[in-house]
C-alpha cells in the first residue's frame, strides 16, 4: 500500500466508499490465483497493490493485481449489472462493480479499468 502523506480531507459517505473500495480490492484478491506462474512455469509472487494520491478535485485510489487480467472486449461490460468477464469458476454474480460504479459516480468521481490482456473467453 502506497499513500501520499498530505492527502486532503474529502466529504464522502464513508460506509458506501468503504463498500466500493473493499469490493474492488476483494475482486483483485479473489481473481488473482494463489499460485501465479511465469511464462516458463516458475512460481511468480502474486501481488495486489493500492495507491492513494492527491488529485485535482480530491483523491485517486488505484488498485492493481498481477492475476489473469480481463479480456479487452470485456472492459466496458464488467461495469454493467450481472456481467462477468469470463465464465470462470471463481464465485460471483457480476453485481459488485455496477454498484461500486454507481457509488463513485454519486460522489462526482470516476472509475476506469485497464488490463494488459486477460484469458481467452471460454467457449
Ligand atoms: N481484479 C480482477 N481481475 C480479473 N477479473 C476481474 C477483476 N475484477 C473484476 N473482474 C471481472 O469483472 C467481473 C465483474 O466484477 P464484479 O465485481 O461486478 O462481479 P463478481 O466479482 O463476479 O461478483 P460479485 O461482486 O457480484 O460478487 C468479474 O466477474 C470478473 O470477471
Ligand atoms: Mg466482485
Amino acid at each position: 500500500m502506497n499513500q501520499e502523506s498530505d492527502l486532503p480531507d474529502v466529504l464522502i459517505d464513508s460506509e458506501r466508499i468503504q463498500q466500493a473500495v473493499s469490493g474492488i480490492l476483494s475482486n483483485a484478491i479473489k481473481f488473482t490465483p494463489k499460485r501465479v506462474q511465469n511464462e516458463d512455469g516458475s512460481p511468480k509472487e502474486n501481488k495486489v497493490s493500492v495507491t492513494v494520491s492527491k488529485s485535482r478535485f480530491g483523491i485517486d485510489i488505484m488498485m492493481s493485481d498481477n492475476g489473469p487480467g480481463i479480456p479487452k472486449d470485456a472492459l466496458n461490460r464488467i461495469f454493467k449489472m450481472g456481467e462477468r468477464a469470463i465464465a470462470d469458476e471463481v464465485e460471483g454474480h457480476g453485481i459488485g462493480l455496477a454498484v461500486h460504479k454507481a457509488i463513485i459516480l454519486a460522489h462526482g468521481g470516476k472509475i476506469s479499468v485497464e488490463s494488459r490482456g486477460g484469458p481467452a473467453p471460454h467457449s
